[in-house]
């Protein structure tokens, strides 16, 4: 029999992991920090899951040399990591916290000294509460005091950093924070959702202007696609799946990349969708030198009248593997995702910015490994994927695998295990998983350990 072909990636491919500050750094309120919303809101009796809070979580915020030293020797070639708005401007706008700034350049400065490129996430969702206080994402002003920390970063740290985001995943903040109030800020009100997602993206916009006028780099958008699929050919399941993809995916890409909203919004929202005005479209719609997709699931969706605000439900594929998020194992999805992005979008090059999977992994571990077989499964499959995807040309230039560690998994608390690096909360002990080991092996082979 012949052997097939290896799977081999470009060289210069990116190789990552991607974390978030909130998530893993700890020390919130340290060295003149102020307050996040999350912050806030995981301190609030009953929002977090077994009233986890970011207190402490994997301590990186005073371990970050040894981690940076961990990610080398899994021979990751870059990182995505974020910044705390609050822990550079802890009003959200004017004073400046030297401290904050510091800790940022110092994690820069190592990593590049590792041969580490960083990505560096400007916002994943820590909103300053002093800003917050001010309205949050519902103030129109919102848009101009992103651009003005952006600008901070982008004059401290561009001659250093090459990749930028702005956002990551508008849609988990718009919907999780202000539409069904399960993440921060807490609100569940259908008139506030389409209005904080708006500005979201006003913010994106006025960051990426902010950029141009000094950066000299790359800067992207992080959105987290989840492909829907109807549960029939039936024209209710087409049309509740068009109305689910628009809410979800295209709410984000088209005004980004086209300059406009998909028709089915005011489907969905209803009276609580507003006529935007056409300069804020123009304002989103700035030229992009990536888009990062977020994918971890796909959803078959189903026609129901009965539910608020889609009328649409998702079928859980019962012959497929499901992670402890309930989310469905289903590689093709990701294939489909970036095609489509290929096709509709016209091939802008693209970052796989987080891709992973939460299975059960014990709290403390015995020995030098923990064996994690379903997310090593996980991770070929996947990483096939992205292969597969790219031989069907579709500009794919890098990979990062959510996430490094296990984490404070927002509502979830810690009860949820992503990393492919084990976090024992009570040591602050880092175990190696066997999935770290593999996907240490794909990057020193370029793939070629993808189809051994
Ligand atoms: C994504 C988030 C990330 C993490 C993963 C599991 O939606 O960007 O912070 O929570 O899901």
């Amino acid at each position: 029999m012949i052997k097939p072909a290896p799977i081999l990636f470009p060289k210069d491919f990116l190789w990552g992991c991607a974390t978030s500050a909130y998530q893993i750094e700890g020390s919130p309120l340290a060295d003149g920090a102020g307050p996040s919303v999350w912050h806030r809101f995981s301190h609030t009796p009953g929002r977090v899951q077994d009233g986890d809070t970011g207190d402490v979580t994997c301590d990186h915020y005073r371990r970050w040399e040894s981690d940076v030293d961990l990610m080398h020797s899994l021979g990751l070639n870059s990182y995505r990591f974020s910044i705390a708005w609050g822990r550079v401007l802890p009003d959200g706008v004017g004073r400046i916290n030297a401290a904050g700034l510091d800790f940022y350049e110092r994690l820069v400065d190592r990593l590049l000294s590792r041969g580490i490129q960083p990505m560096v996430t400007l916002f994943h969702w820590d909103l300053p509460a002093a800003l917050d206080d001010r309205g949050g994402w519902l103030n129109r002003d919102i848009p101009h005091w992103f651009a003005e920390y952006a600008d901070v970063m982008f004059r401290r740290l561009d001659d250093r950093v090459n990749y930028w985001t702005t956002l990551n995943e508008p849609w988990v903040v718009a919907d999780g924070g202000y539409m069904h109030g399960v993440l921060a800020p807490g609100h569940r009100n259908i008139f506030e959702a389409p209005r904080a997602a708006h500005h979201l993206m006003m913010a994106h916009g006025a960051a990426v202007q902010a950029y141009r006028a000094t950066g000299r780099n790359k800067i992207g958008l992080v959105v987290n696609i989840e492909p829907k699929y109807p549960a029939s050919q039936s024209d209710a399941d087409c049309a509740a799946t068009r109305r689910a993809e628009a809410y979800m995916n295209r709410h984000y890409l088209e005004p980004a990349l086209l300059g406009s909203y998909p028709e089915e919004l005011h489907e969905v929202f209803g009276d609580a969708w507003p006529q935007w005005p056409a300069a804020d479209l123009r304002l989103i719609k700035q030229p992009l030198d990536y888009i990062g997709v977020n994918y971890y699931t796909r959803a078959v969706v189903r026609s129901d009248p009965t539910a608020w605000p889609l009328k649409s439900t998702t079928v859980k594929q019962k012959q497929h593997t499901h992670m402890e998020t309930g989310w469905e194992v289903y590689p093709q999805g990701l294939v489909d995702t970036l095609l489509w992005i290929k096709d509709k979008y016209g091939n802008p090059p693209v970052y796989i910015t987080e891709n992973g999977a939460c299975f059960f992994d014990p709290p403390q571990v015995e020995g030098p490994v923990l064996e994690d077989p379903l997310r090593v499964d996980y991770l070929r499959k996947h990483i096939t994927a992205v292969h597969t995807a790219m031989q069907r040309g579709a500009d794919i230039r890098g990979y990062f695998a959510w996430s490094l560690f296990d984490n404070f998994e927002w509502a979830f608390g810690f009860s949820k295990r992503f990393g492919i690096v084990h976090m024992n909360y009570e040591t602050l002990k880092r175990t190696l998983k066997s999935s770290a080991h593999f996907y240490s092996k794909v990057i020193a082979s370029n793939g070629a350990a993808l189809s051994e």
